[in-house]
């Protein structure tokens, strides 16, 4: 199922079903793509930003695909009717726990990277996988209230029970032990008390990855690390709030937002992919947004969803080729290289995707 959004969302999503159209043709798989509503458009269309009957047809779907949501036109709803309360309802509706988000340096893209090549010179291959559905964006009590002085307050509530944080540590062990073995849990365990379970028990299921090794670090020093070193890390684990932080973090050590796809995966196949940037309401309807996050995020769907992993690599090698040859869309282009629109780079990926 594909879910649009607002902003940047439609243009990306359009290129990310080119691109399931290709797979479709060169695989022989045919798909069944519906279109829902979801966020801003949602809003304006049904008064809500989840509709019931995007929930429903997204429980029917084997995984949903969605675009960005959010833009400055709805930002003076009440915060139960804002675009973005659409998608962690939708989150949290599918039970999609865990979020993946790889960040690995295409050697072409180093000059578009902010950090120095010597910096980024041993490579950057990393995942982040935060925590999606707990945490300060999902406990209770939260709100506003005037207080008897006239004055305001508000709470939210940073909450985590341990059977949270075993299954999202569970997929982070798996995760390593197909990659390079490495765990580093981040927390805030000198300050935070759900820092400090988080800690205990990530660090009782490390026990059953024996081939795992686990490192623990406060959020703090990870931000700098990262930054000095981000060749030091393979899977990052930690809660929603710091996942979301270090995740952009990330994206723009390897050149940009518009590179990082995402997946996002609870009990059984189903999943929520989506691309880790924004609406970037700045750039929508100018055909220049980068569309490979978003076509990257439609290879881990084939891949975690529909189990379809030859697929997904060809996806993947048909974006390095894409690179290699210089394709740029404005947010990654260095002088020398070719500037592309949205729809050229998803053309060019399109015509490189071979079975
Ligand atoms: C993300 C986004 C969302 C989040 C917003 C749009 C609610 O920033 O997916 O990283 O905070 O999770
Ligand atoms: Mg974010």
């Amino acid at each position: 199922m594909l879910l649009p959004g607002d902003g940047i969302g439609p243009e990306v999503t359009e290129q990310a079903r080119r691109i399931l159209q290709r797979v479709s043709e060169v695989f022989q798989i045919e798909f069944v793509l519906e279109e829902g509503l979801i966020g801003g458009a949602a809003i304006d269309a049904r008064g809500v930003p989840l509709p019931a009957e995007t929930i429903e047809l997204a429980h029917q779907a084997d995984a949903v695909f969605l675009g960005a949501v959010g833009g400055p036109r709805w930002d003076n709803l009440p915060s139960s009717l804002r675009p973005e309360q659409g998608l962690l309802e939708l989150r949290r509706n599918l039970g999609v726990f865990a979020n993946l988000r790889p960040a690995r340096l295409y050697p072409e893209l180093a000059p578009a990277s902010p950090l120095r090549e010597t910096v980024l010179s041993r490579g950057v291959d990393l995942i982040t996988v935060r925590e999606l559905t707990g945490g300060l964006y999902f406990g209770q009590p939260r709100g506003r209230k005037v207080r008897p002085d006239g004055s305001e307050e508000s709470v939210d509530t940073m909450i985590y029970s341990s059977g949270e944080i075993e299954r999202v540590a569970r997929v982070a062990f798996r995760l390593a032990e197909g990659r390079r073995c490495q765990v580093l849990s981040v927390d805030k365990a000198n300050v935070l008390e759900t820092s400090r379970l988080w800690r205990q028990v990530v660090t009782r299921v490390a026990q059953e990855y024996p081939r795992v090794e686990l490192k623990h670090m406060y959020v703090d020093n990870c931000a700098m690390q990262l930054v000095r070193n981000p060749g030091d890390f393979d899977v990052i684990l930690t809660e929603n709030t710091f996942g979301d932080i270090l995740s952009d973090l990330t994206a723009s050590l390897v050149g940009s937002l518009g590179l990082l796809p995402s997946a996002s995966l609870g009990e059984g196949r189903r999943g929520l992919y989506e691309p880790v940037h924004g609406s970037a309401p700045d750039l929508a309807g100018q055909n220049r947004a980068n569309p490979l996050a978003a076509i990257l995020s439609a290879a881990m769907l084939l891949e975690y969803s529909l189990d379809l992993a030859p697929a997904a690599r060809a996806i993947e090698k048909a974006v390095q080729a894409v690179l290699a040859e210089g394709y740029r869309t404005q947010d990654i282009f260095t002088p020398g290289s070719r500037l592309v629109s949205t729809e050229e780079m998803g053309a060019a990926v399109a015509t490189r995707l071979k079975g």
